[in-house]
């Protein structure tokens, strides 16, 4: 992997192996556990490469053509290929690439359409909303007046009755669609319409589906929302980092924004890396990698199901699913611990109309490994035995490095 063999050319080692042997055991922890985590994925050697590219050290306040720095020809040149390749992929009239990560990408949304103490109505946290969609603790519930909406009791589908009651009674500012853990797709169609019956703005934040909308396995929102917010990592499998959809005449607004309302110098070689992804992005290779991210979840889905978890909305449409193993006797929290503690890397989520946590896992990482359907059946196998306390950790840990050991993230 790039990381090992740029310690392997022995520069950092030498200069600083505290450093390196820090980074060595996360090459070696990345490569011989399973990465479940839905939000994260393996960025390609490109990638990995113009992330530690000279334009780290260039300064670029600013945009493409209109600078506050010198010397900023080939950093206007990386940014307008990634604006073009970005709007391109996603049919969109401009991008923004510049947003540091998916919450910075949300907060310039919101900068560019809302006064303080506006009203929103954006998914509710316990449901699967984001930080950024009103949590007390962010930003977002401290500046503006957040309504949450939920997914039903029985179904775990979003309740669309509920989200057009809260848009009439409260009559939000803005409507925000997109979640951390929803694992159906998003009727971009229908928020548009409660958006338009009350005169609210639209924001879709696909921090999660964009990597599917641009391989064409997801709807798009572009189409719909006024403004999309996405990030560049997760299935994208670019950088970590963020970027913001629109139209011409939210442009000025959204650039303005995030630099220089919410934002200093932008990361060019972030920006380079994005540029990247989304060239590997735009071919016929990524479009079928997205189709087997989502074959994957739905086999996972369907294996967890077989083993006795209660999976969310009985599978998922794309490539995240939520789970939760009370069935199996143990809560999310304890399940997370013992399955990691088995090499197996997942997340808690909340459980919207349960007790306690459940799991959510994603596909994105180990299909770039090159894992398929038959993997996803074997590993919901090695989970429920770890769970129900029938594999031994270290039996479970010697399974998963057969696998990993078999599907390596960055082969040679
Ligand atoms: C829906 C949604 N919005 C925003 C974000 C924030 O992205 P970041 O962690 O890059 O700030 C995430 C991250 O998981 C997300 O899932």
């Amino acid at each position: 992997m790039p990381v090992t063999q740029t310690l392997e050319a022995d520069v950092l080692r030498r200069q600083d192996p505290e450093l390196a042997e820090i980074l060595l055991a996360e090459a070696h922890r990345q490569s011989t556990t399973l990465q479940l985590t839905a939000a994260e994925n393996f960025a390609s050697p490109a990638v990995l490469a113009a992330l530690g590219s000279p334009l780290a050290n260039k300064y670029a306040e600013g945009y493409p053509g209109a600078r506050h720095h010198g010397g900023c020809e080939f950093a206007d040149a990386a940014e307008r290929l990634a604006v073009e390749r970005a709007r391109a992929l996603f049919g969109a009239e401009h991008a923004n690439v510049q947003a540091h990560s998916g919450s910075s990408a949300v907060l310039a949304a919101y900068a560019a359409l809302l006064r303080p103490g506006d009203t929103v109505l954006a998914m509710g946290l316990p449901h699967g909303g984001h930080l950024t969609h009103g949590s007390p603790a962010n930003f977002s519930g401290r500046w503006f007046d957040f309504v949450g909406y939920g997914v039903d009791a029985e179904t775990g589908l979003i309740d669309r009755d509920q989200v057009r009651t809260l848009a009439r009674a409260h009559r939000p500012k803005a409507v925000v669609c997109g979640s951390i853990a929803y694992p159906r797709h998003i009727d971009h169609a229908f928020f548009r319409e409660v958006a338009d019956e009350v005169g609210a703005y639209l924001i879709a934040d696909a921090a999660h589906t964009v990597g599917l909308v641009a391989g064409r396995v997801a709807p798009s929102p572009v189409p719909y929302a006024d403004i999309v917010c996405a990030t560049t990592h997760k299935v994208l499998r670019g950088p970590r980092g963020g970027m913001i959809l629109c139209g011409d005449e939210l442009a000025g607004r959204v650039d303005r924004a995030v630099f220089p309302f919410t934002q200093g110098g932008a990361q060019m070689h972030t920006i380079a890396a994005k540029a990247v992804a989304f060239g590997e992005a735009a071919t016929p290779a990524f479009a079928a990698y997205a189709r087997r991210v989502v074959a994957n979840a739905r086999t996972l889905a369907a294996g967890l199901a077989a083993q006795g978890l209660a999976v969310t909305t009985g599978g998922t449409d794309t490539h995240l699913l939520t789970a939760d193993p009370a069935p199996l006797g143990v809560d999310g929290r304890s399940a997370r611990g013992r399955l990691a503690a088995a090499g197996m890397v997942l997340d808690c989520c909340a459980l919207p109309h349960g007790d306690g946590r459940g799991l959510r896992l994603g596909t994105a990482a180990v299909t770039t490994q090159g894992m398929g359907e038959a993997e996803m059946t074997r590993i919901a196998a090695l989970l429920a035995g770890v769970l129900r306390g029938r594999t031994e950790s270290t039996r479970a840990r010697a399974e998963v490095r057969e696998l990993t050991g078999r599907f390596p993230p960055y082969p040679g």
